[in-house]
């Protein structure tokens, strides 16, 4: 039996730490090799941003194009496995065009630091204590991160709660931090530790937990859109997508996949820039939910014209300083491209990707269905790794749908008759 064990495995040298794992696992030099490409990351950052590196591995870079977010042209990069997802938000952003793009405005960077106080006998009044005393809390939040008061951020306010839990009665004090431009979980986690030990004063209670909460609900970002029914494709389709929404706000099983759709794109850019999208998807989710049924994120309707109108609201806590973003050499280049001056503005962004992502899946799922588009690109994606370029591309791809055999034989099989009646001509 092989064992997991590795003791110091983390002292060790990346390369010595490669090695071991291609013994366990019996790599080949090949795709060890593979492993030791780093492509556009160094293997020194690399092996600072997480524990045990032992290699690096590379996704596809690419960008949205079309997208016009507060009378302004974005062009957004995108990092994600699946297929159809750039596509999709670009052919979106384009239908929203017409009737001036997508409005987006995101809420004031407030994220929010809790502390967890039990064995507490009288909660409601150590409530009105602890409240009572909000300002020096907020001056010892505040002494933690003076940088950040000195740009207009810092602990803002404290809430109370006291809730009841299957151990009994908890307080439960929230912190409200004003965290600019960075995502804030740093920040927000050293004051909610450095309040903790004059809430135990002040209420004769236990502190456990000293963390921000990832339902983010003070820190929300709103997109919202008009699409001409013509540029749908007429009134039905409107309908269609209007019936797509309705079956989500009434049934989490769809909520689920509709809310999917937008995170497709919020996702895919927050990778590209190097964001914590495990917060994003914890907090887009835990929204949807807040209401104790699980929700749609975006509400899609038809407006007096007969066109189709969709608004958005979910929280958004992205960061442009500190974290990886500024780590990541092909972070700031995603920044770069996108032009975001504040975490604001790219909250913004963010939304409007989510928005127009999620009016692509429920154009095509109201109309064709998803299958084909999804096809169409697999099949010329099959024609390109075969060989195909320029227009035999398309012809390939085409012959392969018609066929409904879309198999990389098949392509390579269409490619290589195409050529060679080329070379006899
Ligand atoms: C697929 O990645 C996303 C969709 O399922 C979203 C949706 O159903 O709304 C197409």
């Amino acid at each position: 039996m092989k064992s997991s064990r590795f003791p110091g495995f983390y002292k060790l040298s990346m390369e010595e730490r490669l090695k071991k794992i291609v013994e366990f696992a019996s790599l080949t030099e090949e795709e060890a090799n593979l492993l030791r490409k780093f492509g556009n990351l160094d293997p020194k950052t690399a092996d600072i941003m997480i524990e045990n590196v032992i290699g690096a591995m590379s996704y596809p870079f690419a960008v949205a194009v079309n997208f016009l977010i507060n009378k302004k042209d974005y062009v957004v990069p995108m990092v994600i496995e699946e297929t159809s997802v750039v596509a999709a938000a670009s052919h979106a952003a384009k239908l929203t065009r017409e009737s001036g793009g997508i409005f987006a405005r995101a809420t004031a960077p407030i994220m929010i630091g809790q502390v967890q106080v039990v064995n507490v006998r009288d909660p409601f009044y150590k409530k009105m204590i602890i409240l009572e005393n909000k300002d020096h809390l907020l001056k010892i939040a505040n002494d933690q991160d003076p940088i950040l008061v000195k740009v207009g951020g810092g602990a803002k306010d404290l809430e109370v709660r006291v809730i009841d839990s299957p151990k009994g009665p908890m307080i439960v004090v929230h912190l409200l931090v004003d965290v600019r431009d960075a995502m804030g979980a740093n920040a927000v986690n050293r004051m909610a530790e450095a309040i903790a030990p004059y809430i135990e004063d002040l209420t004769g209670g236990k502190v456990y937990l000293r963390i921000i909460s990832n339902l983010a609900d003070k820190r929300l970002v709103r997109a919202w859109t008009v699409v001409k029914k013509e540029v749908l494709g007429g009134e039905d389709v409107v309908d269609g997508i209007v019936y797509a929404w309705s079956f989500a706000a009434a049934d989490p099983y769809r909520a689920a996949t509709h809310n999917k759709g937008i995170m497709n794109g919020v996702i895919a850019v927050a990778l590209a820039t190097c964001q914590d999208h495990r917060a994003l998807e914890a907090g887009a989710h835990a929204y949807a939910a807040r209401t104790g049924r699980y929700l749609p994120l975006s509400v899609w309707e038809k407006n007096e014209n007969g066109d189709l109108v969709g608004s958005l609201e979910m929280p958004m806590p992205v960061g442009i300083i500190g974290g990886a973003t500024k780590v990541h050499p092909v972070a700031k280049i995603a920044l770069k491209i996108l032009g975001v001056r504040t975490a604001a503005e790219l909250a913004e962004v963010m939304g409007a990707v989510g928005l127009a992502q999620n009016l692509a899946a429920l154009k095509a799922l109201a109309t064709e269905g998803i299958s084909r588009g999804h096809m169409e690109l697999h099949a010329r994606n099959l024609a390109i790794m075969a060989g195909a370029t320029g227009d035999l591309v398309d012809k390939v791809a085409e012959i392969m749908i018609t066929e409904g055999k879309i198999r990389f034989d098949r392509a390579k099989e269409l490619v290589e008759q195409f050529l060679s009646e080329k070379t006899l001509k």
